[in-house]
């Protein structure tokens, strides 16, 4: 099996580095925070093993969170919500089997099931149809052979949410199918929207993913989470996250705990960071001609594209943006779409670097007109 390296990782800046980047736009969490904000000593921390599940005190609270009568016996800790997605990939597809994936896409969701070499059915969202998700779409594709639908909400790259009565219909179907539905749900703690329920709330057939690193700000510490109904699931992924690396980090997992205890009074004041940023962004929208968007119901990304009568040359735009100005937006093709598009982070900037980052991006978008 060959894993090739995805440019969202290969481009990211901190693989970049840091240092060559003025105005990063391109983050898809809110702010890091440190260890000390916490108020965390973890000085008398025995470096143990910990239980493999994860720690018993961290998962009630998540499936406390979660509501419909989920325990800590239905999540399971993992190493970032992208382990959890690849512990789900690797213990649900094998090649034979057919999967629908909504795209665009936080890439591991596309790009682990077709390493995995089963085949990938993506179903393309679509800008003009505000990317909502279709599911009569998605029903049309189901075969024998479908074994996964994978979405995301709030979604990444687009910010768009999916409503509760969708979420409903698309679970509908996969149970009538016998096929699971992977909900991965890293952005949910960031909604402008009532977020639809957690999805493993909902039916046996229904896998949550979650994650501290987004809305906590806490992606240093590599926490995430998979949340089913259904036992049988729960040990599967557990047998694969054995193979993977037997427990998770006791370090890590006393911080997420010490970060989600304090999730009345972070989230709160963390949506209101993210709603501000978010009015900027839309200001600059709104006296941007050249750009044109579908405003995001959570999340703290979004992704505008360049007008197709702008005559912008989007290599050029991207080039000029990065090389003059040092301001760093994801370009559409981490995401397997037309640089056209950008994904701009607007939660992770404190806001004179995102005035900064939105005023170098109208900049580059004139210098680049015409090539
Ligand atoms: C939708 C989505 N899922 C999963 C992840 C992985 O997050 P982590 O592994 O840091 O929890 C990301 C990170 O950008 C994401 O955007």
């Amino acid at each position: 099996m060959h894993f090739p390296r995805m440019p969202i990782e290969a481009e990211s800046p901190e693989q970049l580095g840091y240092e060559r980047v003025k105005f990063n736009l391109t983050e898809s969490s809110v702010r890091d925070r440190s260890l000390g904000e916490l108020g965390l000593d973890l000085s008398d921390l025995t470096l143990c093993y910990t239980d493999h599940f994860g720690r018993p005190d961290l998962r009630a609270a998540i499936a406390a969170r979660a509501g419909g009568g989920l325990t800590g016996d239905n999540v399971l800790i993992t190493a970032g919500a992208s382990a959890a997605l690849f512990i789900v990939a690797i213990s649900l597809l094998d090649r034979s089997d057919h999967m629908i994936v909504a795209r665009p896409n936080y890439a591991t969701n596309i790009d682990t099931p077709r390493i995995l070499g089963c085949e990938v059915d993506c179903l393309d969202l679509d800008f003009g149809q505000d990317f909502a998700l279709d599911p009569d779409a998605l029903a049309a594709r189901i075969r024998p052979t479908t074994r996964l639908i994978s979405l995301t909400t709030p979604h990444n790259p687009t910010g768009v949410a999916i409503p509760a009565e969708t979420l409903a219909r698309v679970i509908d179907i996969a149970e009538r199918a016998g096929v699971h539905v992977l909900v991965d749900e890293t952005y949910r703690d960031m909604s402008f929207v009532p977020p639809a329920p957690v999805a493993a709330t909902l039916s046996d057939r229904a896998i949550s993913v979650g994650s501290l690193s987004k809305s906590f700000g806490i992606p240093g510490a590599r926490v995430g989470w998979i949340t089913a109904r259904d036992p049988a699931l729960i040990h599967r992924f557990l047998c694969a996250k054995e193979q993977i690396g037997i427990c998770g980090s006791v370090v890590d997992e006393a911080i997420a705990w010490r970060a989600y205890s304090q999730a009345d009074t972070w989230l709160p004041a963390n949506d209101a960071r993210v709603r501000q940023a978010y009015e900027r962004v839309a200001a600059w929208m709104a006296r941007e001609p050249l750009l044109e968007w579908v405003p995001p119901g959570g999340g703290c990304v979004c992704f505008p594209r360049i007008r197709a009568d702008a005559g912008v040359d989007a290599a050029a735009f991207h080039r000029i943006l990065n090389d003059t100005y040092a301001a760093y937006v994801a370009p559409g093709h981490w995401f397997e779409q037309s640089d056209r598009f950008m994904r701009i982070g607007y939660g992770w900037p404190l806001a004179e670097e995102l005035d900064g980052g939105l005023a170098a991006i109208s900049a580059s978008l004139r210098a680049a007109i015409g090539g």
